[in-house]
C-alpha cells in the first residue's frame, strides 16, 4: 500500500510518504528560497518522494520566526524564486506544498524587529518579551496576509498551501484555549476560537484553486490546552470550513522535545546555539556545560519516541472524510504498512529522517526496512 500511486486533494503522488515541513534556515535575505535550498528541494524530488512540504514561509512581517533565514512571502518580489523552486521539483516528478504561517507569540519582537503579536498576551517561557493582543481589524489584517500568501503560492506553481496551525505558533494559539484568552468574537467558545482559521481556508478557496491542508498539534500538554478530544471537535469544523488534508502532530516549542520527540536535548548544541545559553561568558560555559550533561539523563523526556501521534491521528481519521497524514517518530516500513493498513492515516509524513537522509523514500522502496535518524536532534539547534 505505501509504495502504490495514488492522488491526495487530487494531486497524483508516487507514494504515501511525505516530507513533513523543515525549516532549514536557507531563505535568502528577501525570505526568497536560496539556490541552495532550491538544489534541496529538487534532490528530495529526484528520489522517489511522495510530497513535499517546505519548511514553514511567514505570511506577515510581524509573524517572522527568530530562527535565520526563514522563508517569507508576503512580497510579490519574492514569487519569481518560489517558481524556480517549484520548477525544479516539479521537473523532478514530486508535487510541492508550500507551509505558511504566523509565529504569534513565538518569537521575539528585538529578533523581528516589530512589535510581537497573539491572540492574547500569554506569556512564553522562551520568548518572555510581551506580544501585543491583537485587535478585531489586526486579525482581518492577518487573514489576508494569509489569503495573500496563498495567491503567490498559487502564482509561483505551488501545488496547495498547508497552514501551519500546531506547535505553538499563532493558528494554534487560537485554536488552543490556553492562548486564547479572549473573550469577544474570536474567544472562548470553540467556534470562535476556529474562526480565523476558517476564514482563512475560505478565503483562500475563494482566492485560488489551490487545496488547502493544515497542521495541527492534536494535543499540547499545555494545561487547559489542546487535548485530542478538543481536536476532533476543530477538524470537524475545519473540514466543514474546505480544509482539504489534515496532518496531525503534537507539542508547542514551549514544551521542549514534546514535537520532535528525543531521548536526550544535545546539551552541546544548545550550548553553543540556543539562546541565552550562547551568549553565556565562555568561562560560565565550562562550568554550565558539563552540569547540563551530568543532569541531561535524568531530565524526564516525553514518550514515547516512536510513532507518536498515529494514536491520536487514527481518532480524527475516524471524524473526518479528507485525508490525514500523521508524523512524528515514524521510521519503519512495517510501522507504515501497519498506520495505513489498520486505517490509522491515509499518509505518513517525516522530518528527521530525511535530514539524515534526502533519499530515504527511494531507499526505502528498494528495499531498506527502516530510516538511519536516530533522533538526536542536533539539527534543530
Ligand atoms: C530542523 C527542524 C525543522 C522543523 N521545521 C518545521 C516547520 O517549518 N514547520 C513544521 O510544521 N514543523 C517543523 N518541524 C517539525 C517536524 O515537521 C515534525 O513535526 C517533527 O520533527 C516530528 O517528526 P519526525 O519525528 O519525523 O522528525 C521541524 C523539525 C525539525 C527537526
Amino acid at each position: 500500500m505505501l509504495f502504490k500511486e495514488t492522488t491526495v486533494s487530487g494531486i497524483p503522488v508516487k507514494n504515501r510518504i511525505m516530507r513533513s515541513a523543515t525549516h532549514d534556515g536557507l531563505a535568502d535575505e528577501n525570505g526568497a528560497p536560496s539556490d541552495r535550498l532550491i538544489k534541496k528541494y529538487e534532490h528530495l524530488a529526484k528520489n522517489e518522494i511522495g510530497c513535499i512540504i517546505t519548511g514553514y514561509a511567514a505570511v506577515s512581517k510581524n509573524g517572522v520566526s527568530p530562527y535565520p533565514r526563514m522563508m517569507k512571502i508576503f512580497d510579490d518580489g519574492v514569487i519569481e524564486k518560489y517558481k524556480e523552486l517549484t520548477d525544479a521539483v516539479h521537473k523532478n516528478g514530486s508535487p510541492v506544498i508550500l507551509q505558511i504561517a504566523h509565529c504569534g507569540r513565538q518569537t521575539s519582537s528585538k529578533a523581528i524587529g516589530l512589535q510581537k503579536v497573539a491572540p492574547s498576551n500569554v506569556l512564553h517561557t522562551f520568548y518572555p518579551d510581551k506580544a501585543k493582543k491583537l485587535t478585531e481589524s489586526e486579525i482581518y489584517g492577518i487573514i489576508d496576509d494569509f489569503v495573500s500568501a496563498s495567491v503567490r503560492a498559487e502564482k509561483a506553481g505551488f501545488d496547495g498551501v498547508q497552514l501551519h496551525g500546531g506547535h505553538g505558533y499563532l493558528l494554534h494559539d487560537f485554536l488552543s484555549p490556553y492562548g486564547n484568552r479572549r473573550k469577544d468574537n474570536w474567544g472562548g467558545s470553540l467556534e470562535n476560537r476556529c474562526r480565523i482559521v476558517e476564514l482563512i481556508i475560505k478565503g483562500i478557496k475563494e482566492k485560488t484553486n489551490l487545496p488547502v491542508w493544515i497542521k495541527l498539534s492534536a494535543e499540547d500538554n499545555r494545561k487547559g490546552g489542546m487535548n485530542i478530544e478538543t481536536s476532533v471537535e476543530i477538524c470537524k469544523i475545519l473540514e466543514a470550513a474546505g480544509c482539504d488534508a489534515i496532518e496531525v502532530s503534537c507539542g508547542t516549542v514551549q514544551d521542549g522535545m514534546n514535537t520532535m520527540r528525543s531521548d536526550l536535548m544535545p546539551m552541546d548544541a544548545v550550548f553553543k546555539y540556543r539562546e541565552p545559553c550562547a551568549s553565556f561568558p565562555k568561562f560560565l560555559n565550562k562550568i554550565a556545560l558539563p552540569a547540563a550533561n551530568l543532569i541531561n539523563p535524568l531530565i524526564k523526556q516525553p514518550k514515547p519516541l516512536e510513532n507518536f501521534n498515529v494514536e491520536n491521528a487514527a481518532i480524527i481519521k475516524k471524524s473526518v472524510s479528507i485525508p490525514v497524514i500523521v508524523v512524528g517518530g515514524i521510521h519503519k516500513v512495517s510501522d507504515m504498512e501497519n498506520i495505513l493498513s489498520q486505517n490509522k492515516a491515509d499518509f505518513v509524513s517525516m522530518c528527521r529522517p530525511f535530514i539524515c537522509e534526502p533519499d530515504l523514500a527511494k531507499k526505502l522502496a528498494g528495499g531498506q526496512q527502516e530510516a538511519k535518524c536516530i533522533m538526536c536532534n542536533y539539527w534543530v539547534w
